[in-house]
């Protein structure tokens, strides 16, 4: 048997992301919470009601299990709904709270990085139109000044926005995230504001805390033609990336703002990232097809012969990752895997392809320099799946929602071996994910 070790940078952040309301429970003033009170918006009308309980303090218990298992860090986000309630109300408690909780990383040796917008807007805001109405990005720094003021204490890592692809593309183009919208119009209002907010916010970040780390936690997903001799096939697979991939990701690199139908320059946009942070998950193949109009006229289908997922949700493409991390190279940052993970309440899939992502990470780094700083698995525990609600499961740690008893997946031990040696090696691979060692180790 070959045996290896493939080694990490040193001080890399080794962690799990997760988000607010997926996580904390009892959030009842956001978006996610009325569009679970309408119908038939999430499957089979589930909620997300206590998620893991952290609103009630079941966080130690999880920042524990972190800790114990070799993390060093954790991705975790700010609801706006709960610190300001209302345009006109801020909630210090709830700031105190969340103090509380990043303390309580800080406390156990886990580097805090803070997300200040996960997909939820509180309630007024989209009462007043929410990201379509221009004034949104003003309101948005100045709630992420009162949380910067709050947390600098014990945060210097920072994620302005999570994915403004997927938050704009679902709620304004296809309609399965609130607000529900399907109109080209109002989604290319909403990115560029977008990404005024982050601009805005990534300054004000810089004037509240010098030392800060800055970025967005961009979603790659990596397109290729389904037909690699079809000249419309590529085409077709170069606008979708475009759009999906480059317009946010590229306007911080150049202030050109290019979506959809329409381009324009917003120059301030340039160079308001301190690093790139990554969230990859999947690829696809792309097939011209005239009559896809819902879809912009491509279908979207998984590589043959690699596993999917339970859910037909991700198919397990680590290649992928090494393509998305040689595109983000180009910003010349470095970069955060800020997300990356597999639904499997199995487990089984879950650690074949957790570590043939890390063996790309590394490849990555070891022979294209890629300057990589650290990785967030997503998830620490099972959460609320947005629109999908509770039928799919990310966390290394299982949940049973009704009696919110956690369950140990293998998961955690591989993960924790990886994160304590910062190191994946063969001898691991071989006792928790035995299907991937010869693709790993090739002798
Ligand atoms: C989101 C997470 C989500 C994960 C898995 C990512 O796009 O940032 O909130 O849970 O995908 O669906």
């Amino acid at each position: 048997m070959p045996k290896a070790t493939f080694q990490f940078p040193k001080n890399f952040l080794w962690g799990t992301a997760t988000s607010s309301h997926q996580v904390e429970g009892q959030n009842t003033n956001n978006s996610w919470s009325q569009w679970e009170n309408e119908a038939d918006r999430i499957l089979e009308n589930q909620k997300a009601g206590k998620a893991c309980d952290w609103w009630a303090g079941r966080w130690k218990e999880d920042f524990d299990r972190a800790q114990e298992s070799g993390q060093n860090a954790h991705r975790l986000s700010i609801e706006w709904s709960r610190v300001q309630p209302a345009r006109d109300r801020w909630d210090e408690n709830a700031l105190d709270y969340y103090r509380e909780m990043i303390r309580g990383l800080v406390n156990r040796g886990i580097t805090p990085m803070v997300t200040l917008h996960h997909f939820s807007d509180p309630i007024w805001l989209m009462e007043q139109g929410g990201w379509e109405n221009d004034d949104t990005p003003i309101l948005f720094e100045k709630y992420v000044y009162k949380v910067v003021q709050a947390l600098k204490e014990y945060v210097n890592l920072w994620v302005t926005i999570n994915e403004p692809n997927i938050y704009t593309y679902f709620g304004y183009l296809e309609g399965t995230f609130p607000p529900g919208k399907k109109s080209p119009k109002s989604a290319y209002i909403v990115m560029r504001n977008l990404l005024r907010g982050h601009t805005a916010a990534y300054h004000c970040i810089h004037r509240a805390q010098i030392e800060s780390r800055v970025g967005i936690a961009h979603h790659i997903q990596v397109f290729k033609p389904a037909r690699t001799w079809s000249p419309l096939d590529k085409w077709i697979t170069n606008l979708h990336a475009r759009n999906f991939n480059l317009s946010f990701a590229d306007t911080l690199i150049n202030g050109k703002f290019r979506f959809l139908f329409k381009s324009e320059k917003i120059k301030e946009a340039i160079n308001t990232q301190d690093f790139f942070g990554l969230n990859y998950y999947s690829t696809s193949l792309v097939r011209f097809s005239a009559l896809a109009f819902s879809e912009f006229l491509g279908k979207h289908s998984f590589p043959p012969d690699t596993e999917i997922s339970p859910s037909n949700f991700i198919a397990n493409v680590p290649e992928g990752l090494f393509t998305a991390l040689k595109w983000a190279q180009r910003s010349g940052l470095p970069i955060l895997v800020t997300e990356n993970g597999i639904e499997d309440a199995s487990d089984d899939l879950r650690r074949r392809y957790l570590v043939e992502h890390l063996n790309q990470l590394w490849r990555a780094y070891s022979f294209h320099n890629t300057p990589i700083i650290g990785y967030f698995h997503w998830s620490l525990l099972d959460n609320f799946e947005w629109e999908r609600g509770w039928s799919q499961r990310f966390g290394l740690w299982g949940l049973n929602v009704d009696t919110q008893q956690r369950i140990r997946r293998p998961s955690v031990d591989l993960y924790a071996e990886i994160c304590r040696t910062n190191a994946l090696d063969s001898d691991i691979v071989l006792k928790f994910a035995l299907q991937s060692f010869k693709k790993l180790f090739p002798g």
